[in-house]
């Protein structure tokens, strides 16, 4: 009896891990796919980084970007989806790691300030610079990246909106053009092996 069980529990191992293979190899050949057109995705950007210096998209010019835009107030998806690449930034090599730069633009420069961004960053891994500025600043900066993003219950009496925002990371190479995307499900492993393909 304990040898059926055994080599059903083996069975459903092997099938799982063919299913997350298969998963993993569909979801690498997509991203591929992307990286090979054109795909006009970023651009010039004037913001303000979290220790108040101002900052241009060239500022990074040299290294590759991480770019992910959301808000400190963000119940669940920010929060999740900066914990997967602070875990795939610590899955890198010292070298790897070095010529990354991962950015959090916000997309609710009202409440986050440098300052409220300085205490969230390094919550999710000390290499992320939050990035801010003015409501003109952040739209033009999510608009070269063709990312949406709306205010919620913007009328609610306590001023606790919240803002509807895309959660797609963008990849960008030393040269300031769009490489690659990940979606908000691609788990820290395979972020970090397409990234240490592409470093
Ligand atoms: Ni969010």
């Amino acid at each position: 009896m304990k040898r059926i069980v055994f080599v059903v529990i083996a069975s459903l191992i092997v099938v799982a891990a063919a299913t997350a293979g298969r998963f993993y190899l569909a979801g690498n050949q997509a991203s591929a796919t992307q990286s090979t057109g054109r795909v006009s995705i970023g651009g010039p950007f004037q913001l303000t980084d979290h220790t108040g210096k101002a900052v241009s998209d060239e500022t990074y010019r040299g290294k590759y970007l991480l770019v992910y835009f959301g808000y400190t107030f963000c119940p669940d998806v920010c929060p999740t989806s900066l914990g997967i690449m602070g875990d795939a930034l610590d899955l890198l090599t010292p070298e790897q790691l070095d010529k990354v730069v991962p950015i959090f633009i916000s997309v609710d420069p009202d409440r986050d300030t440098s300052e409220v961004l300085a205490d969230y960053v390094p919550n999710f891994h000390d290499k992320i610079i939050g990035l801010t500025g003015t409501q003109a600043q952040v739209k033009a900066a999510a608009r070269a990246y063709k990312t949406f993003f709306a205010k919620v219950n913007a009328d609610d009496p306590d001023g606790n909106y919240l803002m509807d925002h895309s959660s797609i990371t963008y990849v960008m190479g030393p040269d300031g053009l769009y490489v690659a995307h990940f979606s908000h499900a691609t788990p820290a492993e395979a972020m970090a092996k397409r990234l240490a393909e592409l470093l």
